[in-house]
């Protein structure tokens, strides 16, 4: 299993939800974050905004179900300029459902 972790722009999360969505990728954590890239922020008229808010959706999925994840998310995600996001992936050693005591997603 993959934990991926996406950071993208608040007014795309509907958008990139309903993409998971359609494609049969229902479950997910959203969060709300502030961070900054490479540019360190925007600078909007004269005033500096060193970090911005953003959200994190987090997914842990199957291995093979990564990559597709992965392009849904950088195609619905997209708008082409500083700060479209980032997304991470990282193993995931194991996981359980509560409900049933069984292991796995
Ligand atoms: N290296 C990183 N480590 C952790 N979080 C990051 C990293 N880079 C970006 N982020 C997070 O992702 C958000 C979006 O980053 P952003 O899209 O600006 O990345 P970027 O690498 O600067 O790309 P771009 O040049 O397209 O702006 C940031 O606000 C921050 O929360
Ligand atoms: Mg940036």
């Amino acid at each position: 299993m993959k934990m991926i972790r996406a950071i993208i722009r608040p007014d795309k999360t509907e958008e990139v939800v309903d993409a998971l969505s359609e494609s049969g990728y229902v479950a997910l954590t959203k969060m709300d974050v502030i961070g900054r890239g490479k540019q360190k922020g925007i600078k909007i008229d004269k005033i500096y905004y060193d970090e911005l808010p953003k959200i994190m959706l987090i997914l842990v999925v199957e291995d093979d179900e990564t990559e597709g994840i992965v392009d849904l998310i950088n195609e619905s995600a997209f708008t082409g300029s500083f700060g479209d996001g980032k997304i991470f992936i990282s193993p995931v050693d194991e996981a359980y459902t509560v409900r049933t005591r069984t292991k796995g997603l």
